[in-house]
């Protein structure tokens, strides 16, 4: 089964989705993913060179929706929860189908519920009876454990590791190597900075860095 496929976000995020795209298909995994090309309302002119380099085309504005093929899917690839959500809110109104894309060198465990809209980049790792909220995103490296809630929108930066039975509620964004102590709660709309250790709950939309997280 192959479906169309565009990608939302001519960045850095973006064309990375576009190499897990590409290594499902290379990896003979279904669904087949046939990318018709990037949506981008404001790309700037370094981003469209580099997706060129790849021979795939960029499409137009998020309104280029209105008229895609049957069945065409989008996968967001945008990296900033607040951003992604709103986003993913303006492509709804079009009736566009989210894909998920999995990289096949990432691992799932089992007992897994997931939302449409979830990329899962190389290297990460989720155990079991995890769920995951819409448009979650896993970066690359990242690990996520036993029992874990992800709520909708949520990024895991690349190498950070989110212990057991923690809820990450809905937004929140943890950069890149930090680590989130098992059973801890991240408010909405929060952000855990880089590098740092979450050792208790963090309230709504706060930001918090540092070992151990302040
Ligand atoms: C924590 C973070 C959100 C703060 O962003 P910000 O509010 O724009 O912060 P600023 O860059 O203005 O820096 C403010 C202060 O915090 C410090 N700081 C910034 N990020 C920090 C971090 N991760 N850990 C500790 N201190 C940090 C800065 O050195 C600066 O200190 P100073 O006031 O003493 O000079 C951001 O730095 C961060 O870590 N984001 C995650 C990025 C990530 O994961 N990237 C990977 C993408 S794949």
């Amino acid at each position: 089964m192959t479906v169309p496929l565009v990608i939302v976000g001519c960045g850095g995020h973006g064309r990375e989705v576009l190499t897990i795209a590409s290594a499902v298909n290379a990896a003979a995994l279904l669904p087949r993913w046939q990318v018709l090309g990037f949506v981008d309302d404001r790309p700037n002119e370094v981003n469209l060179k580099r997706v060129q380099r790849h021979d795939v085309p960029y499409l137009g504005g998020v309104s280029w929706f209105s008229g895609a093929p049957a069945d065409t899917h989008h996968v967001i690839g945008i990296g900033d929860p607040r951003v992604r959500r709103a986003v993913a809110e303006r492509i709804d109104r079009y009736g566009i189908p989210a894909a998920s894309l999995v990289h096949p060198n990432a691992t799932l465990g089992s007992d897994l519920r997931h939302g449409p809209g979830l990329v899962v980049f190389a290297g990460a790792r989720v155990t079991t009876n995890v769920t995951l909220g819409r448009h979650v995103h896993l970066n690359q490296n990242c690990t996520v454990g036993h029992d874990c809630e992800l709520a909708d929108h949520v990024s895991v930066n690349p190498l950070a590791a989110i212990s057991g039975d923690c809820r990450l509620e809905e937004g929140v964004l943890v950069g890149t190597t930090a680590a989130v102590l098992q059973g801890l709660r991240v408010g909405r709309d929060s952000t855990v900075g880089a590098g740092a250790c979450v050792v208790r709950d963090v309230p709504a939309s706060v930001v918090v860095k540092g070992v151990p997280a302040r």
